[in-house]
């Protein structure tokens, strides 16, 4: 079944326990991003990872293979259990991060591909030279390419998942964020899903943020979106 992945975007240790503490048994896995692991840095990871929660850390890694092959290192040591490379890196780049994984074996990171930000039209695309494909063909086109060079899975917007689910290999993983439960305010997002609709175009994990950490009942919130995936 596939599993929600819930947004630590707090500023602090303290506040991301807290929230960890009030959500409780209904969550497995947390996502730590820039904001929180700028802020506190490893010792972030460490605290998820000692109240026994699985991490998604999301860096969005985009460098020199070399230096992106030792940061999967060190992330691994750290105990992650995804993360996030641009797939814009290249090749080399992507492989380099997906070896480094491996050397880790089963208990090792995921490394997930980051195709086109949902932030980016195709004036934006244009800008730095990418013409001629609409977002949506440079999403696939990336996703194809990231997978093929060792990506284990992407991270996509449950728009694009089914398109790429149908495309890609089984066993790929496919991680969603923008899911509302019906009748959820938005926020920013614009283009979203329901947790039910994500999982049957094939989503594996869900990233949902603010539905569950700003819900009076954080806990009853994270249960019921379990309710809809199952269902
Ligand atoms: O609060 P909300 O459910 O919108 O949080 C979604 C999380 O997923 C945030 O951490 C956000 O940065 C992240 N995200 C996103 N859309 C993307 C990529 C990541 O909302 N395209």
């Amino acid at each position: 079944m596939a599993e929600i992945i819930v947004a630590l975007d707090v500023q602090t240790r303290a506040e991301a326990v807290s929230k960890i503490e009030t959500i409780g048994e209904a969550v497995g896995f947390y996502k730590i991003g820039m904001e929180l692991f700028t802020a506190e840095g490893p010792d972030v990871v460490k605290a998820v990872r000692d109240m026994g929660k699985k991490v998604f850390l999301d860096l969005k890694f985009h460098d020199i293979p070399r230096t992106v092959e030792r940061a999967v290192r060190s992330a691994a040591k750290l105990g992650v259990d995804l993360l996030t490379i641009h797939s814009t890196g290249g090749r080399a780049m992507i492989r380099a991060a997906a070896d480094a994984a491996a050397e880790f074996g089963a208990a090792g990171p995921k490394v997930l591909a980051v195709t086109v930000l949902t932030s980016l039209d195709r004036t934006d695309l244009e800008d730095v030279g990418i013409t001629g494909r609409s977002p949506a063909d440079q999403v696939f086109e990336m996703a194809r390419f990231a997978v093929a060079n060792g990506a284990s899975g992407l991270v996509c917007s449950p728009m694009e998942v089914g398109r790429l689910s149908a495309a890609l290999p089984a066993g790929t993983l496919f991680i969603t964020p923008g899911v509302r439960p019906a009748g959820a305010a938005l926020g920013d997002q614009k283009r979203v899903a329901t947790p039910a609709e994500a999982v049957r175009d094939g989503a594996t994990h869900l990233v949902v943020g603010r539905p569950i950490l700003a819900a009076p009942d954080p806990a009853a919130a994270a249960r019921s979106i379990l309710d809809e995936i199952r269902a």
